[in-house]
């Protein structure tokens, strides 16, 4: 099956052009300006722009927290829908089992027979046994070239020690798998949590108050600093406040391989919204937790520079009726997380290229481009030949508001819910299948595939053993 889109504003992440894309089966095969040929389905493109698909490198469609878990890949429709046609999924490792092991398990029976977005993996290293660390090195034979640690949620069962990091970066560094770390000190948030309770203070808005930025501050130095002693690369995912990023960019500035991204919900929402009444702050309790309209200014500025080189979702599908009324008499118990999946292109377009933050050559690179070879996806996340057919063709002329009820992500609420919407997902293509049709979504469970990511993503000092050619 070939398929030509015609006369579209092509936007990759250092040109943009009007053109045309010849897709055969699943590859892209020619990109240009008027491009002639016979095929067998074409479609007009005047007026709307072609994207790379994104690559959301940051959700949880298995998160568990304190025995409630999120909605799984059989919502993966919902990240489709938005454009993004790869997700990369944390996967806690299963006391007892390795890594691989676990990811195959939860691959078999909870991914592959459900995924509508192509997907891979994350290990989160749970439980730090030194046969743990010496799989590390085996994983990229796997497909698998990242790992995660928690340095929060004390008590929980993914919390890591500084013990665990240092020797995650030791294995992983030479064999070109990334560590990834949530940095928060656990210690400190679950005193000032006992605090606030003590107090009676028990309501969403004093997530916020005992996570203020110095924890994630002071964990991001200690990540940095646990880095610097292995001699290996870190990536900190979810930065949230001016000072972390400035962190990252200090260290950054002076050699020290670290990278990281920020997520849609800290460049738009901010502390307050955890006041919100009637319980509805829950909906915004995530960790870190959300800053200030100066942070926000601040992240904007350090995607648009490069200082963040990622922007995803976080997405983590909790239940506000239900599970997040957990917490009703005390916001230690409301699962931590929010849905935004859906919601990441729209959210970049409206509120980063629209008012000037970002340029759209930017915007690609935050959302595909750049996640794609953090992570080893080296077919993915670009508009050229040889490339995935993974491609969006969106309407910037289109008006809206954001709704749960446009969302397909399986959850009582959206987080962005009443927001403005400028643009729409019109198509997208996965690996040269239709997904969505004119704003609908007509794939099927199982058309997600998993993508192998090669090791060696994050461009250090290995750049011969580069996966992408972008
Ligand atoms: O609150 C969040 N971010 N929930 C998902 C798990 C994590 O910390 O990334
Ligand atoms: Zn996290
Ligand atoms: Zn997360």
């Amino acid at each position: 099956m070939s398929i030509l889109i015609k006369h579209g504003t092509i936007v990759t992440a250092v040109d943009e052009f009007v053109g045309d894309v010849l897709i055969e089966g699943e590859k892209i095969t020619a990109v240009g300006a008027n491009l002639e040929g016979k095929a067998d389905k074409i479609i007009d493109a005047s007026g709307k722009y072609i994207l790379p698909g994104g690559i959301d490198q940051h959700v949880h469609y298995s998160f568990d927290f304190k025995g409630e878990r999120v909605r799984g890949f059989e919502t993966s429709n919902a990240a489709v829908a938005g454009g993004t046609t790869t997700v990369i999924e944390f996967v806690n490792q299963e006391q007892g089992k390795g890594i691989a092991e676990t990811i195959a398990n939860y691959d078999q029976k909870e991914v592959a027979p459900y995924a509508m977005a192509d997907y891979s993996f994350h290990g989160v290293i749970c439980d730090p046994r030194d046969e743990v660390f010496a799989e590390i090195p085996t994983l990229p034979e796997k497909g698998i070239s990242t790992v995660k640690l928690f340095m929060a949620y004390k008590g929980l069962p993914f919390h890591s020690d500084d013990e665990a990091i240092f020797k995650a970066l030791r294995a992983s560094k030479e064999a070109g798998v990334t560590v990834m770390v949530h940095a928060e000190n656990a210690d400190v948030i679950d005193a000032l949590q006992k605090d606030c309770l003590r107090e009676g203070n028990t309501t969403p808005y004093y997530h916020a108050v005992s996570r203020p930025p110095l924890v994630e501050i002071e964990a991001t130095e200690r990540a940095i600093n646990l880095a610097k002693m292995a001699d290996a690369p870190i990536y900190i995912v979810h930065v949230t406040a001016k000072e972390v990023m400035e962190t990252v960019r200090g260290a950054y500035s002076q050699g020290v391989p670290v990278y990281g991204e920020t997520c849609t919900h800290y460049l738009v929402l901010d502390k307050e919204d955890l006041a919100r009444p009637n319980f509805e702050g829950a909906k915004y309790v995530c960790s870190p937790a959300l800053r200030t309209k100066q942070d926000q200014e601040a992240l904007w500025e350090a995607v648009n520079k490069g200082w963040l080189n990622a922007v995803s979702s976080d997405h983590c599908g909790f239940n506000w009726q239900k599970q997040k009324h957990m917490g009703i008499d005390d916001f230690t118990n409301i699962p931590n997380g929010s849905p935004g999946v859906q919601d990441r292109l729209s959210v970049m377009w409206t509120y980063g290229v629209n008012q000037g933050k970002i340029s759209k050559q930017r915007l690609v690179d935050l959302f595909a481009t750049t996640p794609a070879k953090n992570n080893g996806l080296s077919e993915k996340g670009h508009i050229g030949v040889g490339y995935d057919a993974d491609l969006v063709i969106f309407d910037p002329d289109h008006r809206a508001v954001i709704s749960n009820e446009d969302s397909l992500h399986g959850v009582d609420y959206n987080t962005y819910e009443g927001m403005k919407m400028e643009g729409k997902v019109e198509s997208v293509f996965l690996r040269g299948k239709l997904m969505v049709d004119r704003g609908n979504f007509i794939g099927e469970e199982g058309d997600g595939k998993f993508i192998h990511s090669k090791a060696y993503g994050l461009a250090y000092d290995a750049k011969e053993k580069r996966t992408s050619n972008v």
